[in-house]
């Protein structure tokens, strides 16, 4: 977009009563000071925007005479196109025209919005405009049509395995979603090697804490385990085999003293049974027994005696018998047999315990290389995340570098820093500009002059806008003015009245 000023209409501003400027390629202002040269320049951007040629709010309403209207028009060239545009001040009030129609405020400014943005103007208008602005803006302004290196180019510039790492990962994500993502898994994954770590050292300790490995072969064991359990059946069965004559004897001895016992007390009991001889008298009734009566109590008595007899035999016959029996047995004595049942008892426990300590100790050791593996995992995780990281920095370190090379080849005798590198090696944005080593405030007024005229060079360079150039305080200035397009200088010149000197365009 190329904008011209075609003319300017003055009305009660500043020191300007009524005048008319005609601007032609290049409108030379000079005068004694004061006579109103700046005036002019400001005008064009108070029209525009109500604000001085830094952008600051300002009013042009004279204050050494009385005015009922302040009033400035300004016939723009916008790519070929006329727009007539006007500010005013009535009373109070600010009033706006757009080709000479009475507008509000907001269609006033939304119709100057449409048009240009009010920085990217000022800065190309003004030369000394770009300083005033806060280093950001500088920056953005600078960087705004500076395409950045591709990523290729980068890469080029990149160690090849971080090249190629991040020329396959950024197929499938932006640079900084990649960051994001592996920054956020860097911070998982390193909490989870600390608990992997933990989880390892305390197998190990466990490990540690265990006997040393107990000698046990399975195979061996389980034959050790046979042979000991043949033992103990065998000596379980002679136990048994005791324990059987063993009661006998004990039977035997307790049949012969209960036998002895009842036999003794037979012998008592057959002397009563004597006493009880049927005489003469009934034992019961106390009748005199006769005849058939006498005779068959003497019966009873001797059937009773008889069978007496006959089981006393039959008790001492048992006991005998018994104690012949008892004559052949010997007491079978089992503690050394139960003693010796009770060591392979153990010596078996023993193989069992030494086996479940074994599989333990293998169990142990198993998971104790799997939190290995699984730390060392977690460990080969997080260093490709912190490859990526690292990459990425390098990547932006190198973009950056590139693009401040880019941005340095704009310009001829000034210095521009875009970065400051951080100790922890990340960038951070900042904006210097430097002339022969100065800063900008260090320059002295001429040469801040030249400062910002190589700068709205660059600007134009870049910039789809093209803008008139007011080049004011020119008498101060000893350096190259690159003309663009429109010019607009203005000088003080001793005890002369305002003159305005044009030279046409040359078609
Ligand atoms: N808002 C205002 N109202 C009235 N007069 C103003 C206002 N602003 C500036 N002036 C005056 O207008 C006159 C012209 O100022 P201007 O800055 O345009 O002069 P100049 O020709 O650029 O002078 P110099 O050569 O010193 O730069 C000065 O006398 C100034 O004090
Ligand atoms: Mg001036």
């Amino acid at each position: 977009m190329r904008v011209r000023f075609i003319e300017l209409e003055l009305e009660n501003f500043t020191e300007h009563r009524r005048l008319k400027v005609d601007f032609g390629r290049i409108a030379r202002l000079s005068g004694r000071n004061g006579v109103g040269k700046t005036s002019i320049g400001t005008a064009p951007v108070w029209v525009l925007w109500g604000t001085d040629l830094n952008g600051k709010k300002w009013s042009p309403k004279p204050t050494t005479y009385e005015a009922d209207v302040t009033r400035a028009a300004l016939l723009l060239d916008v790519d070929g196109k006329p727009i007539k545009l006007e500010r005013g001040i009535d009373g109070g009030d600010n009033v706006f025209k757009v080709n000479d129609v009475p507008v509000k405020a907001r269609e006033f400014d939304n119709t100057v919005t449409g048009l240009f943005d009010r920085d990217e103007f000022l800065s190309l208008y003004n030369p000394r405009y770009f300083f005033t602005l806060h280093w950001t803006k500088q920056r953005e302004l600078i960087l705004r049509r500076v395409v950045p290196p591709a990523k290729s180019e980068v890469f080029k510039h990149l160690p090849e395995p971080q090249a190629a790492k991040l020329d396959k990962l950024t197929r499938k994500h932006s640079m900084a979603d990649l960051e994001k993502i592996h920054r956020d898994r860097k911070n998982r994954l390193e909490k989870e090697l600390i608990a992997a770590e933990s989880r390892r050292k305390t197998l190990q300790e466990q490990l540690t804490t265990m006997d040393s490995a107990p000698k046990v072969d399975p195979k061996t064991a389980q034959a050790d385990i046979a042979k000991i359990d043949t033992e103990i059946s065998k000596i379980q069965s002679s136990i048994a085999e005791a324990d059987e004559n063993n009661q006998r004897i004990a039977r035997l001895n307790w049949d012969i003293s209960s036998l002895l016992d009842k036999r003794n007390r037979m012998k008592e009991q057959y002397e009563q049974l004597k006493q009880r001889k049927p005489g003469s008298n009934c034992p019961t009734c106390g009748q005199t027994l006769q005849g058939y009566a006498l005779e068959k109590a003497e019966r009873d008595y001797n059937a009773t005696i008889e069978a007496f007899r006959a089981e006393y035999d039959q008790v001492v016959a048992d006991r005998k018998a018994a104690e012949s029996e008892l004559a052949g047995l010997t007491f079978i004595d089992v503690s050394e047999k139960v003693a010796e049942l009770r060591r392979w008892q153990e010596a078996k426990q023993a193989i069992l315990d030494a086996a479940r300590e074994k599989e333990r100790r293998q169990q142990l050791e198993q998971d104790v290389e799997k939190a290995r593996a699984a730390e060392a995992s977690t460990k080969e995780s997080l260093n490709e995340s912190i490859f990526i990281i690292d990459a990425i920095k390098e990547y932006r370190a190198k973009e950056a570098e590139l693009q401040a090379e880019k941005v340095q080849g704009l310009f001829r005798r000034l210095k521009i820093k875009l970065h400051n590198r951080l100790k922890n090696g990340e960038l951070e944005d900042t904006f210097v500009i430097q002339m022969d080593g100065k800063d900008y405030v260090q320059l002295s007024f001429g040469e801040g002059m030249e400062a910002g005229l190589e700068l709205s060079e660059v600007l134009f360079g870049q910039s789809e806008l093209i803008t008139p150039v007011f080049v004011d305080h020119i008498g101060e200035y000893t350096g190259p003015i690159a003309v663009y397009d429109q010019l607009i200088t203005a000088g003080a010149v001793r005890d002369q009245e305002l003159k305005i000197e044009k030279e046409e365009w040359a078609d």
